[in-house]
């Protein structure tokens, strides 16, 4: 059993649609995972919902509904999204699902009997809104709390810590020597500076079930339910337990149910995982709190963390409350998914901000994708119907050289998350090929019988390098790239890198029908 590249996302808060920001860090993972799989790699990409707390549990009541039943019919919604985006998924987790609580109370039953936990009383301001407890530090200077919390109310209670304080030394340590665990580095140089200049506090991992009782039942104690974070990062540990993986069987087995629900394929091996794509607002979560439960686990750490940044909309945070959103689902409906997916990972390089606006997003697509890659294929086929009733001509290696030069520096790119990056040199290559076609004049040798070998090596560069293009494309838009191969009349997806390599369009093929890739809009 080798172990596969494992590779997840945040899971999504269900308390209400999907949006921009979450569609992000899906498409970015995504092409991440079918570049590994492009490489030949076995894969396992997963992602998912986080569907316990009060924020759910409100939205719930909000909605006249139990909050099971609310977040079944959300689920159903955010399942589809992942779909729609075109997510090479291999697992959809739920935290409502018994796979996932059974190891959440797995986790708890051996971290308890090990001495992790102690009750202590709570006393302190909390918000409902975001789901915390606030500090003296969070009020302002006339006393009162930011309205962005909403509704302050003081609340005194019981709860259980999980112990973190003592690991604060090995988990510097550890974060120092690995300078690769968190990317991009400036996020890393954030942990590092809140390690040395912060005392980690101990973590409130439970509520009362009387105030909160939308949560995971806590085993050595069963009036309180597990809070959020305990809950929501074992979900990267309670998919690979469900399918059986050894490491995390091995940490938890006697605690798990005997067979897992490993179905047909057989047990897989995933952990540790080999990369968390997260937003940089919860990487304190991932990169100290879900480090240090796992070494208590005695499970080893995931190899990766890397944090993107945050979209806004013409420059002002996305808020459902002023409208200043983008509707991913509205934007893929009207123009394609690949359009989205294009232009989010275009737009900005992984870690950045980023800002969306209709009128750069539209610019792009006229540009890039309709005049740009669209046009490129779209006439180098034609041509080759046209001059050549669709057949593959003999071999020519006219652009061989920078298509080479494109796929190595598109590898490169990929393999150091520039996503950016790799498609600016996809697109050197669609602009070089584009230039080709005026240089050479296709249209102009056409007329000239004595020109026919000529056309023959252009016409042959020009489909070459299209299905080259369809193969580094492939990670990125995956639907367009099978549609250029569809159109060169070639069976199967451009969905392996060695297929990158000059010379493989063989001569005397014939293509299939031409249409545009990206048809112009009136905007
Ligand atoms: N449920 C937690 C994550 C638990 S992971 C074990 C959560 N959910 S969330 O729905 O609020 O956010 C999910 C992901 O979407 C996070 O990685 C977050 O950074 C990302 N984004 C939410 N809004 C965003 C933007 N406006 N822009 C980019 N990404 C953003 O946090």
């Amino acid at each position: 059993m080798s172990k596969r590249f494992y590779v997840t996302t945040a899971i999504d808060y269900v308390n209400g649609q999907p949006h921009l920001g979450h569609a992000y860090e899906k498409v970015i993972t995504d092409v991440i995972a079918r570049a590994h799989r492009s490489l030949g790699e076995p894969v396992f990409f997963l992602t998912g919902l986080d569907e316990h707390g009060q924020k759910v549990q409100q939205a719930a009541l909000a909605a006249g509904q139990t909050p099971q039943a609310y977040c079944d019919e959300l689920a159903t919604a955010w399942r589809s999204f992942a779909t729609k985006l075109d997510l090479s998924i291999d697992d959809f987790v739920r935290t409502t699902s018994p796979r996932h609580q059974t190891t959440v109370q797995a986790v708890l039953t051996r971290l308890d009997r090990e001495g992790h936990f102690y009750p202590d009383t709570y006393r302190g301001y909390y918000s409902a809104r975001e789901e915390t407890f606030l500090t003296e530090k969070d009020r302002r200077p006339d006393g009162t709390f930011d309205p962005i919390w909403g509704n302050v109310v003081e609340l005194v209670e019981e709860n259980y810590y999980f112990k973190l304080g003592a690991h604060q030394p090995w988990l510097l340590e550890y974060i120092e020597a690995h300078p690769d665990f968190i990317v991009p580095d400036y996020r890393r140089n954030e942990v590092l500076g809140f390690l040395r200049h912060n005392k980690l506090e101990d973590l409130c991992s439970t509520r009362p079930a009387t105030r909160l009782g939308w949560g995971i039942p806590v085993p050595f104690a069963p009036a309180w339910v597990t809070y959020v974070w305990f809950d929501a990062l074992s979900n990267y540990i309670s998919v690979p337990a469900d399918h059986g993986d050894p490491a995390v069987r091995a940490a938890l087995g006697e605690a798990l149910p005997a067979t897992p629900a490993v179905e047909g394929a057989g047990p897989l091996s995933l952990w540790p995982a080999d990369l968390h794509v997260i937003g940089k607002d919860i990487l304190k979560f991932h990169a100290v709190y879900w480090p240090i439960m796992l070494r208590t686990l005695g499970l080893p750490l995931p190899r990766q963390i890397l944090a993107h940044g945050w979209w806004q909309k013409d420059g002002q945070r996305m808020s459902k409350s002023t409208g200043n959103v983008v509707d991913p689902v509205a934007v893929i409906d009207a123009w394609g998914v690949d359009a989205f997916r294009y232009y989010v990972t275009r737009e900005l390089d992984v870690g950045a901000d980023g800002n969306w606006t209709d009128a750069g997003f539209q610019a792009r697509y006229q540009a890039e994708l309709a005049n740009g890659l669209g046009n490129l294929v779209n006439r180098s086929l034609s041509m080759l119907q046209r001059y050549r009733q669709g057949r593959v001509p003999a071999r020519s290696a006219d652009l061989a050289e920078p298509a080479h030069q494109a796929t190595q520096a598109v590898r490169m790119a990929l393999a150091a998350y520039r996503l950016q990056g790799a498609l600016l040199e996809i697109w050197a290559l669609v602009n070089r090929a584009n230039q080709y076609v005026d240089q050479t004049a296709p249209f102009r040798l056409a007329k000239d019988p004595g020109q026919a070998s000529r056309l023959d090596a252009v016409l042959y560069s020009l489909a070459e390098t299209c299905r080259v293009l369809a193969v580094l494309l492939w990670p990125f838009l995956p639907s367009t790239a099978g549609k250029i191969y569809a159109q060169l009349g070639l069976t199967g997806a451009p969905d392996r890198w060695s297929g990158a390599e000059w010379g493989q369009l063989p001569p005397g093929h014939t293509i299939g029908a031409v249409t545009p890739l990206f048809p112009r809009k009136d905007t």
